[in-house]
């Protein structure tokens, strides 16, 4: 019997890419770089099933290129705005997400961010590399403190609420603002649950968790960022256009908002030349919240098997649109 077709557009963990190819017809764009759009294009024509990564544009354009044969497309990342859900779910095709193994990782990066932020922890360790340590001084690379903050989090979801459990370590007050009130969570966390400008105007700390779509594309943008604390900090793990980049600029340049600590910009990569980068007080690291050993074995693990169940019409083990689920 033939195998079925899959195509996999960036390596993953090699234990993963065995068994995808010991249960199809394997063709892995083994670049650093994403295969370039006429190059996907072409790739999917006749396949059965796509492992993508958020760097692959799955639209239409690329489903119907690719056949009604296309039974399944495995995203290894817990996002998915890079993929027309509405279209595949009309072709009745699954889409697999990676949710859940990521959760606490990227809730201890949030922190990790945070911390480095308020302590400017990275233009400290440049000033030292630079051979600029000369004295201890006590005006030196003053900071912002994290205990007993009032910490503002955007997103009540999963990750949200890991972030939450570990300012509780912290003697923060929490508050939140998310589309939908969690009571569930108020009852085993001292969350205030706030609307979004009480959250703007009060916190010290604020951290994005949202979803990227119409709803929240530039949620956080010059009024925002002017209704925000001079000594805040705003941290953005979800994805870089929930924060309107140039008026995230001007917010630091004028000292409006305190710093800005970013795991995903707008575009990504940032460009070399993008005054963000020019800033000491906006700390930029390279979309890396999940990247652990762990969670990224677990990520490529669970993309491997929705990918190989999808092809053999079996079950994703996470489906982001269950209605057409095997
Ligand atoms: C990363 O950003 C993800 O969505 O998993």
């Amino acid at each position: 019997m033939n195998k079925p077709k899959v195509l996999v557009t960036r390596n993953i963990f090699p234990e993963w890419i065995n068994y995808i190819s010991d249960n199809s017809e394997l063709d892995l764009w083994e670049d650093e770089l994403p295969p370039p759009r006429d190059v996907l294009l072409k790739k999917v024509k006749g396949i059965d099933g796509i492992l993508c990564l958020l760097t692959d544009k799955i639209d239409s354009e690329l489903m119907d290129i690719a056949g009604p044969q296309l039974k399944v497309i495995s995203q290894i990342a817990v996002g998915f705005d890079n993929i027309n859900i509405n279209e595949a779910t009309k072709r009745k095709i699954p889409v697999g997400n990676t949710p859940d193994v990521l959760t606490s990782t990227t809730a201890d990066a949030t922190w990790s961010l945070l911390m480095a932020a308020a302590r400017r922890i990275t233009e400290s360790e440049r000033f030292v590399h630079q051979g600029k340590w000369k004295t201890w001084h006590p005006l030196h690379f003053l900071g912002q403190d994290i205990y007993k903050s009032t910490f503002g989090i955007i997103g009540m979801g999963r990750i949200g609420y890991e972030v939450a459990k570990r300012a509780i370590g912290f003697d923060c007050k929490i508050i939140y603002y998310d589309v939908n009130r969690r009571k569930d969570l108020e009852e085993k966390l001292p969350l205030e649950y706030v609307d979004l400008k009480t959250l703007l105007i009060n916190s010290d700390i604020i951290s994005l968790h949202t979803v990227l779509n119409d709803d929240t594309y530039h949620l956080i943008g010059e009024k925002e960022l002017n209704l925000m604390k001079d000594n805040s900090i705003l941290v953005n793990v979800s994805r870089g256009p929930v924060v309107d980049s140039k008026a995230l600029y001007n917010a630091l340049l004028d000292k409006k908002i305190w710093a800005a600590a970013l795991d995903v910009t707008d575009p990504e990569p940032i460009p070399n030349d993008d005054p963000l980068l020019k800033l000491d007080n906006c700390l930029i690291v390279p979309h890396i919240a999940s990247a652990s050993y762990k969670t990224r074995y677990e990520m490529s693990k669970i993309s491997a098997e929705n990918l190989i169940n999808g092809v053999n019409k079996k079950s994703l083990i996470t489906c982001v649109n269950p209605e057409v689920n095997y």
